[in-house]
């Protein structure tokens, strides 16, 4: 079991996104294992799911750095030891600098709660509401220096409905986020992804049960 690839997660918060990545695992849907899970903030829920599924976990906090920089150093370093070679940031809420980015060439990947490149950033739901679009989604992309903007490996998409409220919307693209990001990991372990400038060819994705670009019933 322990010659699988090394995932190492890294998340700020609740960490569903992480538990949906140690489910995918431990029924072998992903070839790989989380071999770290790393949180900026001590009392993250994420760090608690990973405890509970004997996962290594680290704290890193960013208050104890006098910089970007050399908070990202730290993480590199811890990454690094885990034996990770790939980093899936999952609601960490840390913008990262090159010093992250280059340790980790295109080993590093990204789910944002809205159909990138619309909605950048924080809030993805909720400026989709305020915006009025009929659907929104997910996306999980390669990192790179831009906030959101790197090339993307998959999306997924649901409507808005009318009565929605930012909640109930980030609750309908959430249940996608654990469906889209295993299947990205999935689709990178297994070495089927080329990147090319902006475009990410997968190659035979759609044999994946359930893979989707299109619009799911939803
Ligand atoms: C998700 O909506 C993700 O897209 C965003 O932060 C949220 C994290 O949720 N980057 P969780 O911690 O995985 O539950």
């Amino acid at each position: 079991m322990n010659d699988r690839p090394v995932i190492a997660v890294l998340v700020s918060g609740s960490g569903s996104n992480l538990q949906a990545i140690i489910d995918a695992s431990e029924r072998r849907e992903i070839p790989g294992r989380i071999g770290l899970v790393l949180s900026n903030k001590a009392d993250a829920y994420g760090l608690e799911r990973a405890r509970k599924h004997g996962i290594p976990t680290a704290v890193v906090d960013h208050k104890a750095f006098g910089s970007r920089e050399a908070f990202d150093a730290k993480l590199v370093e811890v990454i690094r030891a885990s034996g990770a070679v790939l980093v899936c940031l999952a609601g960490f809420m840390r913008v990262v600098t090159p010093v992250f980015l280059r340790a980790f060439p295109h080993r590093i990947l990204n789910i944002h709660p809205a159909l990138l490149p619309s909605f950048p950033g924080t809030h993805g739901p909720a400026q989709a509401l305020r915006y009025g679009v009929r659907f929104s989604g997910c996306t999980v992309h390669f990192l790179d220096e831009g906030v959101d903007t790197g090339p993307i490996i998959v999306q997924a998409v649901v409507p808005v409905h009318e009565d929605d409220t930012e909640e109930t919307l980030a609750a309908r693209i959430l249940k996608e986020e654990h469906r889209i990001y295993p299947m990205a990991i999935r689709l990178f372990l297994e070495g089927r992804l080329t990147v090319e400038g902006r475009k990410v060819s997968a190659k035979d994705a759609e044999k994946i049960p359930d893979f989707s670009r299109r619009n799911p019933d939803v």
